[in-house]
């Protein structure tokens, strides 16, 4: 088992290492920027479905459903697609509306979980076409979809995703701009320039993943805390949800993500002086109201950590501990943004001692109701 930890301590840790190495997989021979090529071999034959469907429902569940819900956006803001994110174990139960013309994308790591297995088979007796995006080549799920692309991430162990939720985000990315390329919604030169930074997003990670010990630092601040709460908005809300997914997962703190405007309805009644406060506030077009939400928590004391653009000014002049990310396109700073929170939650277990890459009451695969 050391030998399969390649050194880390944990799976977990591991896995959140290999990120750069997973997406450069997930990318290879999918995406060529020079050449403007940009395509899943996989999907070949629902493109045209794809391309003209009334709308795509996603259905996941956990992790996966997170990376659905980075997808709404990305596909709705290129391909100009509906879409709606189910978590399967609601679609399947309430006679959803569903049937020919509609695309349906299951996101599942195992490929096995019985709610999205049970989701697929409903969508598909309905005349949908379902396109699987799986980890686990040969799964239940990659096997009985139309058609699918795998996310290639290579085995996650750890029960938490981490490599999985990344090679998810390239896959969706990829198959949003190959939509979008087809239906020609975006200008060459946009295109271009997008798949250029797509190709550096490995890259990117490598430079966030350096970031190792500066949160390490913060999470011994932190570890005491009974709960956080983890805010953002536009593509960085779905990365607030997962940040706190991550966080209760294995260290067993209760946190809570929000979309950063939402908190006024509720959340922000538990600010206080103790409360530890995630921003993901990254310089984006929802930049400037994020800058507002901070100055509401700050304004009651709370205690903000935010992950910045590099080389912003302003936002580490008004909080407690600023972790610096590198600028990306915004479509792709989930999977830049998320790094420092998996890395976060990390330390954080650990220093509580919690069992990281198996955290009690929790399985890899949910196989059963
Ligand atoms: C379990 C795992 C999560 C995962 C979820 C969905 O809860 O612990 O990490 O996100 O199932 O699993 P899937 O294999 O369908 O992505």
């Amino acid at each position: 088992e050391a030998i399969e930890k390649g050194g880390y301590e944990h799976f977990m840790m591991k896995e959140i290492m290999e990120q750069p190495k997973s997406v450069a997989d997930c990318l290879r021979g999918r995406v060529i920027a020079e050449q403007s090529h940009v395509k899943l071999g996989g999907i070949h034959h629902h493109m045209e479905d794809l391309m003209n469907a009334n709308r795509i429902v996603i259905i996941a569940c956990g992790t996966s459903w997170h990376a659905g819900l980075v997808a709404e956006y990305i596909f709705e803001e290129v391909a100009r697609i509906p879409v709606e994110v189910e978590y399967a174990s609601e679609f399947r139960y309430r006679n959803p509306i569903i049937g020919k013309g509609d695309v349906v994308i299951a996101i599942s790591q195992s490929g096995e979980t019985a709610d999205t297995l049970a989701a697929i088979e409903i969508a598909q007796k309905n005349g949908a076409t379902v396109l699987g995006v799986c980890n686990v080549v040969g799964s239940s799920i990659a096997r009985v979809s139309d058609e699918g692309a795998y996310t290639h991430a290579g085995p996650e162990i750890g029960v938490a995703s981490t490599k999985a939720f990344t090679a998810q985000l390239t896959v969706l990315t990829t198959m949003a701009l190959m939509v979008a390329k087809e239906k020609k919604m975006l200008s060459d030169v946009n295109l271009q320039k997008l798949l250029f930074e797509l190709e550096q997003v490995p890259q990117k990670i490598e430079e966030t993943l350096k970031l190792d010990e500066e949160i390490k630092v913060i999470s011994a601040l932190y570890k005491d805390a009974t709960n956080f709460l983890y805010l953002g908005r536009g593509y960085n809300f779905p990365v607030a949800l997962e940040g706190a997914l991550k966080l209760k997962e294995i260290s067993y703190i209760h946190a809570e993500g929000y979309p950063a405007a939402e908190m006024k309805h509720g959340p922000i009644a538990l600010i206080d002086e103790e409360m530890p406060v995630v921003f993901i506030a990254t310089k984006d077009s929802s930049y400037d109201k994020v800058v507002s939400n901070i100055q509401e928590v700050k304004a009651r004391k709370g205690r903000v950590i935010a992950i910045v653009t590099k080389g912003d000014v302003l936002i580490p002049k008004m909080v407690d501990h600023v972790i610096e990310v590198p600028d990306v396109h915004e479509i792709l700073m989930p999977m830049i943004s998320v790094v420092p929170l998996q890395l976060l939650s990390y330390y954080i277990a650990v220093m509580r001692g919690c069992n990281v890459d198996q955290p009690r009451n929790l399985a890899k695969s949910v196989t059963v109701e």
